[in-house]
C-alpha cells in the first residue's frame, strides 16, 4: 500500500537529528551514566499550583470536549499577557493549540499552499522545514552571518523574496543562537513584509526567557497586527512541555479558520490543561522571573566553564536554554564531534547541521540540568576537546 507523498515532506534532516538525542537518551536508560545536552525540556517541575489548577479541574469533573478555539477565559488572559509587547489585541484574536508546535502546524496549513515560499532565518529550529512542507510549500533559507553574531540581515532577506514568497517565519528569541531581535532589525523585517505583502509568523516561544534584551513582538508594530501570526506556548517558560499548551495570535478572521482546523486536527486542548494554563497565565511575571534567573545563572555558568576550553568557540546566547559551541578548530565535525562525545564521554549534544547549513561546525548544548550535572558536562567536554588538542599536537610534531 502506498502513502501519501506527505511522509516523505515530513522525514527528512530534521527528524534525523533527534538520533543523537534518542540514543543518549536510550542509553541513559540503561544505566549508562549519559548527561544529555541535547533538549531543550527543561528538567524544573512544573510549579505546583498549575500543577494543583489542573487536579482540581479533573476532580471538578472537566473531562469533556472543550471549545475547539480554547476556553474563553484563558483566550483572554492570553491576549491580556500579549498586550503587555503593544499589541492590541483580545480574546477574539486567539486560538489555544497543543503547544507552540501544534501553532506552528496551524500558521502552515492556514496559510501557506503548495508553490509557495517562506523565509527562514538560519540556524532555525529544526522543526521548521517539515512544518512548512505540511501545506505543500517550500522553506528558503536566509543565512544569519556568524560573523554579525548570528544577526537578521534585512538586506539579505529582502534579496531572497520572489514573486513566489508568502511568508517571513522569525524566531524571536532563536533557537538555538539566542538571539534576541532588536526593535530596529524587528521594523527593517516589518518593513520587507509590508513592501512585499507577506504573512510574518513569529515564533516567541522564548520570549519570557531574556536575559538582557527585552523582548519585542514584530505584532505590536504598525499596521502588522493584520499580517501577522504570533506563536507560542508556556512550554519553556513554565517548564511545562508535557503539558502542550501553547497558542497562536493573529487576525481574528484567522481564528474562524483555525476553529474549522482545530475541528479537525484536535478539537481543542483538554479542559483541566486549560485551566492550568490559566494558573500559570496569572502568575506569568512571577513564574517566569523565577525561570528566567535559574536560566541565566546556568547560561553563565556554561560560558564561563568552556570559555578556556582548548578549540571550542562558545557563542553567548542571550535568551532561551541553548548554547552554541563552534568545535571547527577541533578538526572534527560536529557530527563527529557529538556523536565521538557521546560515545566516549557519554554527553549528548545535538550537531547544528541540523539547524542550517551556516551552524554546520557547531553543537548546540543545552542548559537543562542543575548545576552539578551541567559542571560535570563542562567538565567531560574540557576532557573531550583537551584530548582532541593534544592528539592534534602531537600529529603535528
Ligand atoms: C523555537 C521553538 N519553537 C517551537 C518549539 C516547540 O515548543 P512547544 O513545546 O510549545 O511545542 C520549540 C521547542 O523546543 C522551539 O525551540
Amino acid at each position: 500500500m502506498e502513502y501519501s507523498p506527505l511522509v516523505d515532506r515530513i522525514a527528512g534532516e530534521g527528524a534525523a537529528a533527534w538520533d543523537i538525542h534518542q540514543q543518549g537518551v536510550d542509553r541513559q536508560a540503561n544505566g549508562e551514566d549519559v548527561i544529555v545536552l541535547s533538549v531543550g525540556d527543561p528538567d524544573l517541575d512544573t510549579p505546583a499550583p498549575i500543577v494543583e489548577a489542573a487536579i482540581d479541574a479533573l476532580h471538578a469533573g472537566d473531562t469533556h470536549y472543550p471549545p475547539a478555539l480554547g476556553e474563553w477565559p484563558l483566550r483572554e488572559l492570553i491576549a491580556e499577557h500579549f498586550t503587555s509587547t503593544g499589541a492590541r489585541v483580545g480574546p477574539e484574536n486567539v486560538a489555544v493549540v497543543s503547544g507552540a508546535q501544534n501553532g506552528l502546524c496551524f500558521a502552515s496549513m492556514l496559510l501557506f499552499q503548495p508553490g509557495d515560499e517562506v523565509i527562514v532565518l538560519q540556524p532555525n529550529y529544526v522543526t521548521y522545514e517539515a512544518t512548512i512542507a505540511l501545506s505543500g510549500a517550500t522553506q528558503v533559507g536566509v543565512a544569519t552571518r556568524e560573523a554579525d553574531g548570528f544577526r537578521p540581515d534585512a538586506r539579505a532577506i529582502d534579496a531572497a523574496v520572489t514573486s513566489r514568497t508568502r511568508a517571513l517565519l522569525i524566531t524571536n528569541p532563536n533557537n538555538p543562537t539566542g538571539v534576541v531581535m532588536t526593535p530596529a532589525e524587528l521594523e527593517a523585517i516589518a518593513d520587507i513584509a509590508r513592501r512585499h505583502d507577506l504573512w510574518v509568523v513569529s515564533d516567541e516561544v522564548y520570549s519570557m526567557l531574556t536575559f538582557d534584551t527585552p523582548h519585542s513582538s514584530i505584532a505590536a508594530l504598525p499596521d502588522m497586527g493584520d499580517r501577522t501570526v504570533t506563536v507560542s506556548s508556556l512550554s519553556k517558560s513554565h517548564a511545562m512541555t508535557g503539558w502542550r499548551s501553547g497558542w497562536i495570535i493573529g487576525p481574528a478572521s484567522l481564528m474562524r479558520h483555525a476553529e474549522n482546523l482545530s475541528l479537525c486536527v484536535l478539537y481543542g486542548l483538554p479542559g483541566f490543561i486549560q485551566r492550568a494554563a490559566i494558573a500559570g497565565l496569572r502568575q506569568a511575571n512571577e513564574i517566569a522571573a523565577d525561570m528566567r534567573a535559574i536560566y541565566r545563572c546556568r547560561r553563565d555558568q556554561v560560558v564561563e566553564s568552556l570559555a578556556a576550553v582548548p578549540n571550542l568557540r562558545v557563542v553567548p546566547p542571550d535568551a532561551g536554554m541553548f548554547v552554541m559551541l563552534d568545535v571547527r578548530d577541533t578538526g572534527l565535525s560536529a557530527a563527529d564531534f557529538a556523536w565521538r562525545l557521546l560515545r566516549e564521554h557519554g554527553v549528548s549534544v545535538l550537531d547544528g547541521t541540523a539547524f542550517g547549513p551556516n551552524a554546520a561546525g557547531y553543537v548546540r548544548l543545552s542548559y537543562t540540568l542543575d548545576e552539578a550535572r551541567l559542571a560535570e558536562g563542562c567538565r567531560r567536554i574540557e576532557a573531550f576537546a583537551t584530548a582532541l588538542a593534544t592528539n592534534r599536537e602531537h600529529a603535528d610534531v
